[in-house]
C-alpha cells in the first residue's frame, strides 16, 4: 500500500456497514448463533463472491446479514470497520445501514441502533473518528414500508444525520419515494440516495428534482447526459464514486474504463469511496490505489478526490474547514 494514500486524510462517503461483513466474522456469527450457512471455509466464500450484476450480489449481502442478531453483532461489525477506516486515513464516515433489511428478519431497530451508537461513541472516543449514521430506504421494497420504517426512525433522530436510498435501482425509480423523503426533509434531515448506478442518468435527475437529494451516490453514468453533466458542476453535487464496487458489478469492463478521471476533469465534486469493501476487495484506501493506477491518477487528482470527500459530507461548515486544514498541512509535509 502507497503510503501517502493510505494516510492521506480523507472522509468516507458511501459505506454500507453491512457491506463491511466479512468471511471470517460471517463464520464466527454464524457459529455463536447456530446457523447453518450454504459455505464452511473463507475460501468458498470468497469464492461465491463472484457476481454478475447488483442484483447477483445483493442476493447474497441479504443473506450474510442474517448472521447479524444482537447488539453486540452490530458493535462488533462497526468497531471492525471503524479500525480499519482509521488505519486507511479516514477522519469522518457518513455510513449506511439498512433497517428494513433487519426489522424483516424480527430484530428491533433498538438492538442495531444500540450496537451501532455504542461503536461510534467508542471510535470517537479512542480514535477520534467522527460518524454519521444514514439509515436507507430499500427501493425494492414499497413506499408505505418505507414510511412505517421512517416513523420508526423518528425514536432514534438524535442519532441520525440523514436518510439514503438503496438496493434494487432498475425498475424502482427515486419517484416511487417521493413522500417520505418530503417527510425526512420537513423533519430535517439531510438526503442522499442511490442514482446512476445502473439506472440511467434520469434517476439522477428525479433525486435531485423529486427526492431533493444533496448528494448522488454512485452517479457513474451522468456522464451520457451533457445536461445533467453540467448541472452537476454548476450545483456542485457531490458525487460518492466506489470504483471497486463497480468493478466487482460490472458497471465497468475494467477500471481502466472507469469515468472517475473524466469526472474529476469536467469539475464534478467526485470523492472515492468503499461501498461494501468486504464482498468487493478492499476498503477506501484500496480504492484511491487502485483507481489511482488504472487511471494515472495525479497527485493532485488524489488529493482533489479526498479535498471532495470532506467537501461532500454531512460535516458543518466549520469542522469541513477544520477537516481540510488537515489535509492541506498533510500535503504540504508530504509533497514539498
Ligand atoms: N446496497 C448495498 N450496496 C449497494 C449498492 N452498491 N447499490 C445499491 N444498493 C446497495
Ligand atoms: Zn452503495
Amino acid at each position: 500500500m502507497n503510503q501517502f494514500i493510505n494516510q492521506l486524510p480523507k472522509a468516507e462517503l458511501h459505506l454500507h456497514i453491512e457491506g463491511t461483513l466479512e468471511p471470517d466474522f460471517l463464520l464466527e456469527k454464524a457459529k455463536k448463533h447456530l446457523i447453518t450457512l450454504p459455505f464452511h471455509s473463507i475460501n468458498e466464500i470468497q469464492q461465491a463472491y463472484n457476481f454478475s450484476n447488483l442484483q447477483s450480489f445483493l442476493d447474497i449481502y441479504y443473506q450474510g446479514m442474517a448472521v447479524l442478531r444482537d447488539e453486540t453483532d452490530f458493535h462488533d461489525l462497526a468497531w471492525r470497520y471503524f479500525q480499519k477506516a482509521h488505519a486507511q486515513g479516514v477522519l469522518h464516515a457518513d455510513i449506511f445501514f439498512d433497517p428494513q433489511a433487519h426489522i424483516e428478519r424480527g430484530l428491533t431497530l433498538d438492538t442495531v441502533s444500540d450496537g451501532l451508537c455504542n461503536a461510534v461513541e467508542k471510535a470517537k472516543k479512542e480514535m477520534r473518528l467522527s460518524v454519521f449514521l444514514i439509515p436507507c430506504f430499500l427501493r425494492h421494497l414499497s413506499e408505505d414500508s418505507a414510511l412505517d420504517t421512517f416513523a420508526m426512525c423518528l425514536k432514534f433522530k438524535k442519532v441520525i444525520t440523514g436518510f439514503g436510498l438503496d438496493s434494487s435501482e432498475v425498475g424502482n425509480p427515486p419517484s416511487k419515494f417521493q413522500k417520505v423523503f418530503s417527510q425526512a426533509r420537513q423533519e430535517g434531515f439531510r438526503i442522499t440516495a442511490h442514482a446512476g448506478e445502473e439506472g440511467p442518468p434520469s434517476f439522477i435527475e428525479q433525486s435531485l428534482d423529486l427526492l431533493h437529494a444533496e448528494r448522488i451516490d454512485h452517479g457513474v453514468r451522468c456522464l451520457e447526459d451533457e445536461k445533467l453533466t453540467n448541472r452537476l458542476v454548476r450545483e456542485k453535487i457531490p458525487l460518492t464514486v466506489c470504483p471497486l464496487s463497480n468493478l466487482k458489478l460490472k458497471v465497468v469492463n475494467n477500471l481502466q474504463e472507469h469515468p472517475f478521471k473524466k469526472m474529476l476533469a469536467c469539475g464534478i465534486m467526485a470523492s472515492i469511496n468503499s461501498d461494501d469493501p468486504a464482498y468487493f476487495g478492499g476498503y477506501i484506501a484500496d480504492n484511491f490505489e487502485a483507481c489511482g493506477t488504472a487511471l494515472s491518477l495525479t497527485k493532485a487528482e488524489t488529493i482533489l478526490a479526498a479535498r471532495n470527500s470532506f467537501m461532500g459530507s454531512f460535516l458543518d461548515a466549520n469542522t469541513k474547514a477544520a477537516y481540510l486544514q488537515k489535509l492541506e498541512s498533510y500535503c504540504d509535509e508530504h509533497l514539498n
